[in-house]
């Protein structure tokens, strides 16, 4: 086998001057600054020509091993293969790899598996150094991409609690928009509300009975909720009364609606005051979540034309069937699970599904975007499919650009209040609890002052981590002890690690600055620990993508953990202060880079990092 030197010394020049080639690389993964992908290239490049696969193939077959032991990559042989090889013939192979050059610490050959061990010096220039030099822009895809997507999710109804699927939808949707916008596209924000619908004639006419302006000036959410539920009562009551199952109240909701469907004024200018009120109020309660919408939509946005067309359309192409007066699609033919659903009811007016069909149209045309994601809850994931269905049979060329992600539910969420869950509640709730456990630890140094506005930031991160740190299919039980603790994997745990980084660094901000480390002889990081959190670090990239790909925040939550682990086990050993300056200097390097990339996670998941406790 004849080795090319020229080829390997290019590539040892590129990967040198910091611009490695990327010839048969994914765009994706066209970040400088990912290590792993670098030698994911480097490897490809000098085993092609001596296994002579497809050089995609060979390159995507490299991955992450699940445990450092392993490697900072492996390849399985068999999945390219080469099964049968002699361990002399690979080992020759790993020899060509590896002369004239020091990319590699070692490569093991391990069974069927090859495992690329890189070597330490570079491990932790290139690394330590870029994380330095990126700061907070450290992990985000530096090509532009230019892509637009829009995320839908929260999208709580007026009149209804804001439940905790509102909730784990508010989480993962904001998680999901941060994520897009570290892989440079461009994100659209959406909240659609459900402001429309039968319900909304419920809460106008209990409104006019049960509202109390000045409560509605206070705490719409709350009020609006009351009053709903004491006109869902009186309308049972009055049916129970009558024993014939008639509601002057129903009746009344019922006119209402179809008023509000008609446009009268009147009935249109309460319904406006009402929405707008509640939103005031969401955008108070969403920025305490350091969150903000781009688009407040709704149901109500949804125009009575572009219903009318869509049915039309319905009709003219066959989908649709009678059914006593109202109008329903048959999906079985598609797909047996998918059943019927109706699309418009006998007395004309609209439904959820028509208004999602025509909101989604009106919202391509209107944004053009490159992808579309809902975020909504599994009880509606039949719904969804039903929906996207008919999408697919109104022949719409861009239905794969739509996608449905959905999560489990949340069980145990009860406050005071009941079952009933309000976001604004549970941040106070989550605040006074995580308050106490404050309280109860001596060795804080934050004054009084600022101890409510902490407490309210871990409580934050104690819900969303609780929330994002397990497969979102899964259902959870929220935990208030658990999640609020500082022991095991919680928020506040997490944040307490960031917290003792930037402790580290405030104590000795006088004698070693950002600047000095950025010059740091690393090589002085010889302690297997620091090469160890140096090698994490390294795979950040690598997670961010992974993350990527299903979308899952536990992915990236996992990694912090494990991240934070070897934080602690290096503070036992690797000291800042009462160290020689340079090995100082090389130490705080090393955490400062640590401090980084757990805040620039942490910033993905939603979450502002905490300097001080
Ligand atoms: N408002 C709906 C609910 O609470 C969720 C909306 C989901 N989005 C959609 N386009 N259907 O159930």
């Amino acid at each position: 086998i004849k080795h090319s030197r020229q080829s390997l010394s290019s590539i040892q020049a590129s990967y040198f001057s910091n611009t490695p080639i990327f010839k048969h690389t994914h765009p994706s993964f066209l970040n400088k600054s990912d290590i792993l992908a670098s030698y994911k290239t480097i490897i490809a490049d000098k085993l092609q020509p001596l296994f002579n696969v497809d050089y995609n193939h060979l390159s995507s077959s490299l991955h992450k091993p699940n445990k450092l032991e392993d490697g900072d990559l492996i390849l399985p042989l068999p999945k390219l293969g080469l099964h049968q090889r002699h361990s002399s013939e690979l080992q020759h192979y790993c020899e060509l790899i590896t002369r004239d050059n020091d990319f590699f610490e070692k490569i093991v050959i391990k069974g069927n598996f090859l495992q690329f061990f890189f070597n330490h010096d570079r491990l932790l220039n290139k690394t330590i150094n870029d994380i330095l030099k990126s700061g907070s822009n450290y992990g985000k895809t530096d090509c532009d991409t230019s892509k637009s997507i829009l995320v839908e999710f929260s999208s709580p109804n007026i009149a209804k609690p804001f439940h905790a699927g509102h909730l784990r939808s508010t989480i993962i949707g904001e998680f999901i928009s941060n994520l897009y916008e570290t892989f440079g596209w461009k994100v659209i924000r959406m909240n659609y509300l459900g402001d429309w619908g039968k319900q909304f004639g419920i809460m106008a006419v209990g409104y006019e009975k049960f509202g109390d302006p000045k409560e509605l000036e206070n705490d719409p959410i709350n009020h609006l909720f009351e009053v709903y539920v004491r006109t869902n009562t009186l309308i049972e009551d009055e049916m129970k009364k009558d024993g014939n199952n008639q509601s002057d109240t129903r009746i009344k909701a019922q006119e209402f609606f179809r008023r509000l469907e008609e446009g009268d004024v009147e009935a249109l200018a309460l319904w406006k005051h009402l929405r707008s009120i509640s939103i005031d109020k969401y955008i108070k309660t969403y920025s305490k979540l350091g969150m903000q919408f781009d688009v407040y939509s709704g149901e109500s946005e949804v125009k009575k034309q572009s219903i009318f067309n869509t049915l039309k359309q319905l009709k003219e192409i066959g989908l649709t069937q009678d059914n006593h007066g109202a109008t329903e699609i048959d999906l079985t033919p598609y797909n047996k699970k998918l059943g019927k659903i109706i699309v418009e009811k006998s007395d004309n007016t609209s439904l959820y599904i028509t208004r999602d069909i025509c909101a989604c149209v009106d919202r391509h045309q209107k944004y053009n975007f490159d992808k579309m994601i809902y975020v909504v809850a599994c009880q509606q994931d039949l719904y969804m499919n039903q929906f996207f269905e008919i999408l697919k049979q109104m022949k719409l060329t861009w239905v794969d650009k739509l996608e449905h992600i959905s999560f489990g539910m949340v069980k145990g969420m009860s406050t005071r209040k009941g079952n009933v869950v309000f976001l604004d509640t549970i941040i106070a709730e989550t605040t006074k609890q995580m308050l106490t456990v404050l309280q109860s630890k001596k060795q804080l140094t934050v004054p009084e002052s600022e101890m409510r506005d902490i407490a309210e930031q871990l409580g934050l991160s104690a819900i969303l981590i609780q929330d994002m740190k397990s497969k979102r299919v899964n259902n959870y039980t929220f935990d208030w002890k658990r999640m609020l603790s500082f022991e095991g994997n919680t928020g506040p745990y997490l944040q307490y690690t960031h917290s003792r980084l930037c402790a580290i660094q405030s104590k000795c901000e006088d004698i070693i600055s950002l600047d000095d480390c950025k010059r740091a002889n690393l090589s002085l990081l010889k302690k297997p620990e620091a090469i160890i959190l140096t090698r994490l670090l390294s795979q950040y990239h690598y997670t961010l993508q992974k993350t990527m790909e299903d979308k899952e925040p536990s992915t990236l939550v996992t990694y912090l953990f494990t991240l934070s682990h070897q934080i602690s086990t290096c503070y036992n050993s690797m000291w800042v202060l009462g160290q020689p300056k340079d090995t100082a200097t090389a130490h705080l390097a090393l955490y400062l880079a640590s401090k980084q990339v757990l805040a620039n996670g942490l910033h993905i998941l939603g979450i502002q990092p905490i300097q001080q406790m």
